[in-house]
């Protein structure tokens, strides 16, 4: 739908020391009058660097994001960040539910939930992120597990402009196998009825990226796809000239 800005948006995982502002300042350099007018950029670079990410785009419309955020406003959470940090760190969106936080970390849809409104209360942007296993692919479950995924991890109150969705099937994530344009608009279109159920005529602006090993000679087809209104990328996000390149493919 023209009514959906394109969204690039990086995130870095556990990559990136304070050297890595070169590839921040290629972004920057990169991001012309002609790209500027088709997307918007986001970079979601480890919590360490994001202050010091601030000041380079400030002046740009590069939007930095946080990986993760705690549920809670502060306290006792040793390790955690809430999103006020982020917030104050210069960030103006976080990553929630990305599957390595699932995984990894044993959070669920309910704790997905918890931290999206937390990032709301916050004045971030969360991008939730949903998928399937590969087991629950092959099985022929993955739009019921999202449209589950999307029902319980996404609170009452999501808008066009407070919600970004992410789709990543895991077993695309840094394995450089994609599902098929097919495959992909199947599970968006599925995404994109949930929200319409639950959120009325307010789904139809809610951004819904596709992520899961998206580069540059694969990104033109993805961004293609009914339903995908941007992309959220890994590996290819930590060199400038491959997210650029991702970005203008869109
Ligand atoms: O959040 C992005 C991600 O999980 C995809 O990673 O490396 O397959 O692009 P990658």
């Amino acid at each position: 739908s023209p009514a959906r800005r394109i969204l690039i948006a990086g995130n870095w995982k556990m990559n990136g020391l304070r050297a890595a502002k070169s590839e921040l300042r290629g972004i920057v350099a990169g991001l012309d009058p002609t790209l500027q007018s088709k997307v918007d950029l986001l970079v979601c670079p480890p919590a360490t660097l994001l202050a010091g990410f601030a000041a380079d785009v400030a002046g740009s419309p590069i939007m930095l994001g946080g990986q993760d955020c705690h549920f809670n406003a502060s306290g006792a959470h040793t390790g955690d960040i809430s999103p006020d940090m982020l917030k104050d760190a210069g960030a103006v969106a976080v990553i929630v539910g990305h599957s390595e936080r699932r995984g990894d970390h044993g959070e669920g849809d309910a704790v997905v939930n918890a931290k999206t409104k937390a990032a709301w209360r916050a004045g971030l942007l969360p991008v939730v992120c949903v998928g399937e296993t590969l087991a629950e692919r092959d099985a022929g479950d993955a739009a019921a597990v999202v449209a589950r995924q999307i029902r319980q991890s996404i609170p009452e109150g999501a808008t066009a402009q407070n919600l970004v969705v992410a789709y990543e099937p895991i077993w695309a994530i840094g394995t450089g196998r994609t599902p098929t344009p097919e495959d992909v608009a199947q599970v968006h279109h599925a995404i994109r009825a949930v929200l319409t159920e639950r959120f009325a005529a307010e789904a139809q602006g809610i951004r819904i990226l596709y992520g899961g090993s998206v580069k540059p000679d694969n990104a033109a087809i993805l961004l293609a796809v009914p339903d995908v209104d941007g992309a959220l990328v890994g590996g290819a996000s930590l060199k400038a000239a491959d997210f650029l390149a991702i970005a203008r493919a869109a």
